[in-house]
């Protein structure tokens, strides 16, 4: 499949995504200042920013955005901290084939800052999880997770360090899971093949 990635930001998953050998076809940020497309340059994977502040509202953009997608022949899509909420214009456009990572285990601490309100709340275990994407706040069926714990010394910068090493790991191998169709959404659900659980065993 012709993937996308969609950034905000510093883009450690992007870097995992590319170095996972994910055929990606175009990294899309919504900030013209995005580490990430810095990365994705140096790994010569074309590039486009769509600023919000250009469109009337948020369908307009995510219009806007579903062009370039279709001008890339893109067929899937990755969020890796795009600080955007989707409306159904791009939802619906990519059923079963358009993911984004979370650093909790959802449904806790959706939404911002939530390694942080996690840490806060002394929790004993955290994680990270993947979904497909619906028009909620990250409350779209969920793919796969992968459990981190909180330790007792642990300074927050400790905690997020785990959680962002547990993406690292867990967001490309699950994305090679949709890739290869072992894992599809059908009829509502998330469904498996045999091979398709392989992200449990890192693979
Ligand atoms: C990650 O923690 C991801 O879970 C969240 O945003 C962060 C992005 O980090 N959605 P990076 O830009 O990939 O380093």
């Amino acid at each position: 499949m012709r993937w996308a990635v969609l950034v905000s930001g510093t883009g450690s998953n992007l870097a995992a995504i590319l170095e996972s050998k994910l055929p990606v076809e175009l990294v899309l940020s919504n900030r013209a200042d995005a580490p990430a497309l810095d990365m994705a340059r140096e790994h010569g994977v074309p590039t486009r920013v769509l600023l919000a502040g250009h469109y009337a509202d948020r369908r307009a953009f995510d219009g806007a955005l579903c062009e370039i997608l279709e001008a890339f022949g893109i067929e899937a899509v990755a969020l890796a901290g795009f600080l955007r909420w989707l409306t159904r214009v791009v939802v619906d456009r990519y059923p079963g084939t358009l993911l984004n990572l979370h650093p909790s285990l959802l449904p806790a601490y959706p939404g911002l800052h939530a390694i942080e309100r996690a840490f806060r709340d002394r929790v004993l275990w955290t994680g990270v999880t993947v979904h497909f994407v619906d028009e909620g706040h990250d409350s779209g069926p969920i793919v796969a997770q992968s459990p981190v714990p909180r330790y007792v010394h642990d300074t927050l910068a400790d905690l997020s360090e785990r959680i962002h090493a547990a993406e690292h790991q867990l967001y490309p191998c699950v994305l090679h899971a949709v890739d290869r169709g072992s894992v599809i959404f059908h009829e509502g659900r998330v469904c498996y093949d045999e091979e398709g659980t392989a992200w449990m065993h890192g693979r």
